[in-house]
C-alpha cells in the first residue's frame, strides 16, 4: 500500500464499451443465469474514470450522454467495484470517482461494466494496492458478466456467463456506426422475454443449446479482418426478444441497411443498434444518413485495448 506522502493526487483510467458480434444463449440455469457463447469486440467508445483520494465512497458523472438518472449510491457498479477492491485489499479510506460517460446507459454496450473495470484499475493504482492482473480479473468477475471483458478488451470469446474469456485472433479495424435509443432496456427483462418465447414455442423451435458455441465463420471473419464476412456472420439471440419488447427498433435496423450498412445488429440486450460498415467512407455516409433521419449516431472502431491507465 502506498504511504500517504507518496500517494498520487488523482489516477485516470479508461475502459471500452463492447459489441457482441455473436451471442448464442443456452437454457436458463438454476442460478438465474444462462450459459452463453459470445464473441466480444471492444470499441473506441469508452468511459473515463478519474479517482481522487477521499475518506468515503462517492461518484459524480459527466460526459457526452445524459447521466442525470444514474444512481450515485452503493447500487452503482463503479462504487461496488471500489468497495470490493477496498475490502479485498484491506484499504480503510475511500475514493471519489469522476466518471466521464460516453457509452449509452442500459444500452447493451457494457457502459456500466466499463466504469467498473476502469474503477478497479484506477483505485488499485491510487491506493497502491498492487493486486495482480489475475486478482483484479477475479474481482471483475464478481461484479458482472461483462466486467472481465471490459478489463481485458480486444477481441475475445466469452463462455459461461460471458465472463470466462479466451482471446480470439483479429486483424485490422472494423468500422461501426452506433444508433442510440432515447430509452434503456433491462438485461434481465430481455433474457426473460427470450425464455418466455422459448417456452411458448417449445413445440416448434429447437431447444436452447446445452453448450452454446461461437460459429467458426465468426472467428474466421475476425481473423481475416473482413467486414463483409463478419456482416454475414453477425448473430444475437437477444435480438428477437429485444425487438419483441421494442418493435420500433426493427425500423432503425432497416433504415441503416437501406443506407449502406453491411448489416445491423442489436448490441447485447439492446437497445443500441450497431451497424457494420464496409470502410470509413461507408461509415461516414451512413452516419450522415441516419443523423438526417433524426437518430443519435456515433461512429466507433474496433477492436481496441481493454482498461488501462492514462498517464
Ligand atoms: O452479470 P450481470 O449482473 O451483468 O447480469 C445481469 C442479469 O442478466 C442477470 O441477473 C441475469 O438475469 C441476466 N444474465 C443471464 N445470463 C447471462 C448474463 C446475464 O441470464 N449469461
Amino acid at each position: 500500500m502506498t504511504s500517504p506522502a507518496a500517494a498520487p493526487k488523482m489516477v485516470h483510467a479508461r475502459a471500452p464499451g463492447k459489441i457482441n458480434v455473436f451471442l448464442k444463449v443456452g437454457a436458463l440455469l438454476e442460478d438465474g443465469y444462462h450459459d452463453v457463447a459470445t464473441a466480444y469486440q471492444a470499441v473506441s467508445l469508452g468511459e473515463d474514470v478519474r479517482a481522487y483520494p477521499a475518506d468515503d465512497f462517492s461518484v459524480s458523472f459527466g460526459g457526452s450522454i445524459d447521466t442525470s438518472n444514474l444512481a450515485t449510491d452503493g447500487s452503482n457498479l463503479a462504487i461496488k467495484a471500489a468497495t470490493l477492491l477496498a475490502h479485498k485489499a484491506g484499504y480503510r479510506a475511500g475514493v471519489h470517482l469522476e466518471i466521464e460517460k460516453h457509452v449509452p446507459i442500459a444500452g447493451g454496450m457494457g457502459g456500466g461494466s466499463a466504469d467498473a473495470a476502469a474503477t478497479l484499475l484506477a483505485c488499485d493504482a491510487l491506493w497502491g494496492t498492487d493486486l495482480s492482473r489475475e486478482e483484479l480479473l477475479e474481482l471483475a468477475t464478481q461484479l458482472g458478466s461483462d466486467v472481465p471483458f471490459a478489463f481485458t478488451g480486444g477481441t475475445a470469446i466469452g463462455t459461461g456467463r460471458g465472463d470466462q474469456l479466451s482471446p480470439a485472433l483479429a486483424k485490422g479495424q472494423f468500422q461501426w456506426v452506433l444508433a442510440f435509443a432515447d430509452f434503456g432496456m433491462s438485461t434481465p427483462e430481455v433474457y426473460r422475454e427470450l425464455d418466455r418465447h422459448r417456452d411458448r414455442h417449445s413445440q416448434d423451435i429447437f431447444p436452447a443449446p446445452t453448450q452454446p458455441q461461437v460459429d467458426a465463420n465468426v472467428l474466421q471473419a475476425l481473423r481475416a479482418g473482413d467486414p463483409r464476412m463478419l456482416a454475414d456472420a453477425l448473430y444475437n439471440d437477444l435480438q428477437a426478444p429485444a425487438l419483441h419488447l421494442e418493435p420500433q427498433l426493427a425500423s432503425v435496423i432497416e433504415l441503416g441497411e437501406e443506407n449502406g450498412a453491411l448489416a445491423g445488429l442489436i448490441s447485447g440486450s439492446g437497445p443500441t443498434v450497431a451497424f457494420l460498415a464496409a470502410d470509413l467512407d461507408g461509415a461516414l455516409e451512413l452516419q450522415i444518413a441516419l443523423s438526417a433521419a433524426q437518430l443519435t449516431v456515433v461512429r466507433a472502431t474496433g477492436p481496441v485495448h481493454g482498461a488501462r491507465l492514462i498517464s
